[in-house]
């Protein structure tokens, strides 16, 4: 079954095609960041009229490179949700008219699966059950994955993603948008040792995660050595690392919690977040401490993309599901312990 995917949820238009027989057989990005950088963020307008804009020639340029023309496409996956609702309704509509036009099914599929199920388009992939630790710029949330639509939440962030906090703390050091990239390649030259951050909520049983005193604790240490006159490059540099050192700790003693709660042995890391080099170096040492084994994305599918969606939208289309003939998806919040497993898919 030869499935296009189509994503459009935030800033990223993304398009590919996944072959339930070949595997992934081309996929093709639009970023927006540069139009939005200059907003500090992402304007959700002008998100949608960039997608009306890219997608059309995306889905051209990827069945150029499949070889492929529209009528030997057997069916359309498309991000539902959640997300920006008009950027998810570019997507959405755009999906359902090309169905419609090429008389195939269409499906609607959650953008979060997609990020869950990433690691899957790589050779080295994941058995089911694992653990899987999501890190977005809008989700950061630990899951138990049983098999394809089996997820049990096991915690979540309580106030900002990871990914929004790396926002957040690039934007306090006079860093553009989207912050994690930069706040991760000025922390290179830190020195780990001058500050010391709080790791939130790890002092108390449990699995979820809070952000947002850490995000305060960032501007409160920025502010004091401002006005001591003391934010030079290298201050600048130290609470970068600081604040990275923090957010992987964090994240690196929930995700062993995870583990010993569970008794899994495999670490899905997916989302912006999972990019982190640093957070990377952590979790591969706690995993080879228990003899577990963490699996990722390859780079260019840890951020938003057409292939996640591709593929989740193929095995979902394979099990028999399919959106009605009219009927388009959009939906901003969709929480992920809704999702069900496809009822002729394996458990
Ligand atoms: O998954 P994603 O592309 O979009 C959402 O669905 O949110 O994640 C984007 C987020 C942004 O917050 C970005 O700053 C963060 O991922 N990010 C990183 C890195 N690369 C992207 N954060 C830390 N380190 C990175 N290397
Ligand atoms: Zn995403």
């Amino acid at each position: 079954m030869r499935v296009l995917g189509i994503e459009t949820s935030c800033d990223e238009t993304g398009v590919a095609l996944f072959d339930t027989e070949r595997g992934l057989v081309a996929d093709a990005l639009y970023s927006q960041i540069a139009m939005h950088a200059a907003y500090g963020g992402v304007v959700p307008e002008l998100a949608s009229r960039d997608h009306t804009r890219r997608l059309l020639p995306l889905i051209q340029q990827v069945l150029d490179e499949a070889g492929l023309s529209r009528g030997e496409l057997d069916a359309i996956a498309y991000t539902a949700g959640p997300g920006l609702v008009g950027a998810l309704m570019v997507g959405a509509a755009t999906a359902h008219g090309l169905a419609r036009a090429l008389g195939i099914p269409v499906l609607g599929v959650h953008h979060m699966e997609g990020h869950l199920l990433a690691p899957m388009l790589e050779e080295e992939r994941p058995d089911f059950p694992f653990v899987a630790l999501l890190v977005s710029g809008g989700h950061t949330q630990l899951v138990e994955v049983r098999g394809l639509g089996c997820y049990t939440l096991l915690g979540e962030s309580v106030d900002d993603a990871a990914g929004e906090a790396f926002d957040k703390a690039a934007k306090m050091l006079g860093l553009d948008y989207p912050g994690g990239p930069l706040v991760a390649r000025l922390a290179e030259s830190g020195d780990a040792t001058r500050f010391r951050f709080p790791r939130p909520m790890t002092d108390r049983p449990g699995l979820d995660f809070s952000f947002s005193g850490l995000k305060t604790h960032t501007l409160t240490a920025i502010r004091q050595l401002e006005s001591s006159g003391a934010l030079d490059d290298q201050a600048r540099a130290d609470v970068a690392r600081a604040f990275e050192e923090a957010v992987a700790d964090t994240l690196v003693i929930k995700c062993r919690r995870a583990l010993d709660q569970t008794g899994l042995k495999r670490l899905v890391v997916a989302g912006g977040v999972s990019a982190n080099v640093r957070l990377r170096e952590r979790l591969e040492h706690e995993c080879a401490k228990r003899d577990a084994r963490a699996y990722y994305p390859r780079g260019r599918f840890c951020t938003d993309n057409g292939a996640m969606i591709a593929y989740v939208g193929a095995q979902r289309l394979l099990a028999g599901e399919h959106d009605e003939i009219g009927v388009m998806k959009a939906v901003p919040r969709w929480p992920m312990d809704t999702l069900q497993a496809p009822s002729s898919a394996p458990a």
